[in-house]
């Protein structure tokens, strides 16, 4: 799948079908002990979802010059590495002591279905295979990579932020910050991994950061959007969960219009930084994100 020659929308389509080949070949089988705790991962993760972190990672990795040769490369096991990373976060963050959602890719959630202490665990157990598979790369970067994306300075610095701004007062730049580090930070993660295991120079590798900064902040501004605005059946997910959690969100802060306004310039920024190949797959994923119902 030559990156420069198929559009953003086939590629996240067709895309697909090879991500969940490869989760099924790392995901531990139903039939292995613990098996409450298996079936529970394969629940939540083969339930669907956009597999938008590893096409990224696969489209940076293709943008970088990495060529595809069968399906058990580096690139492959980071992949499946991110998608697991990126399901547990839902699962931890759908739990009743977080958002207290019941619904997630189009079925009811993890704790809904077996428990809170099976969703806890299964969240931990993807976490940890994550990293096992990251690591099996061969390369240290992509391990470092994930961990600071995650940890208290990324992904969990976020979360953190994001519930204790429940019901408080916050600016622009205070949702910026949330949404950058609890959404954003894994998604340009993503992006860098591919670039790393391609081996890109340092500055393309820079402005691919920049490239998922502002992809990954546009993201959750759409996410947000999506919460007021977007229609359960495409989503998988419950409307309103934010309004009823008195969550900071673009919308709140800024009002729907500038929130659509700030997701559209940021989308046409990083598309923008691609320079004169502007019709890549990376631009279209780019493109998709600002689009999308789902
Ligand atoms: C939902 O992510 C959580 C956020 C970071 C906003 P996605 O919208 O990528 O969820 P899936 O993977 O498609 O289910
Ligand atoms: C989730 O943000 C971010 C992470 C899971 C790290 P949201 O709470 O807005 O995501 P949804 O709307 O539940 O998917
Ligand atoms: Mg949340
Ligand atoms: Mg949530
Ligand atoms: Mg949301």
């Amino acid at each position: 799948m030559p990156a420069e020659t198929i559009d953003g929308g086939t590629f996240l389509k067709s895309g697909h079908q090879l991500v969940d080949r490869l989760l099924d070949k790392y995901l531990p089988s139903e039939t292995t002990e613990p098996r409450s705790l298996h079936k529970a991962m394969r629940y939540s993760v083969m339930a669907g979802g956009k597999r938008l972190r590893p096409l990224l990672a696969l489209a940076s990795w293709q943008y970088c010059g990495g060529k595809s040769e069968g399906e058990d490369l580096p690139i492959h096991r980071a992949m499946v590495a991110l998608e697991m990373v990126h399901t547990y976060s839902l699962i931890h963050d759908d739990l009743p002591c977080m958002d207290d959602d019941d619904l997630r890719r189009g079925q009811p959630t993890c704790h809904r279905k077996f428990g809170e202490a099976i969703a806890v665990l299964a969240g931990d157990a993807l976490h940890d295979i994550a990293f096992e598979l990251m690591a099996s790369t061969g390369r240290t970067e992509p391990v470092i990579e994930l961990g600071r994306a995650i940890g208290t300075q990324g992904m969990l610095g976020g979360q953190v932020a994001d519930i204790e701004a429940e019901g408080r007062e916050i600016d622009e730049a205070g949702i910026t910050e949330i949404h950058r580090r609890k959404t954003g930070a894994l998604i340009r993660c993503a992006v860098r991994v591919g670039a790393i295991l391609a081996d890109a120079p340092p500055e393309k590798l820079a402005k691919l950061s920049r490239f998922g900064e502002l992809i990954g902040l546009a993201f959750q501004v759409v996410d947000d959007i999506l919460d007021v605005e977007g229609d359960q059946k495409l989503l998988g997910k419950k409307v309103g969960s934010d309004s009823k959690n008195l969550k900071a969100t673009y919308p709140a802060v800024v009002g729907l219009d500038k929130a659509r306004e700030k997701a559209k310039n940021l989308i046409d920024n990083a598309i923008e930084l691609l320079g004169e190949k502007n019709d890549n797959v990376l631009g279209q994923i780019a493109y998709f994100i600002g689009q999308r119902r789902s």
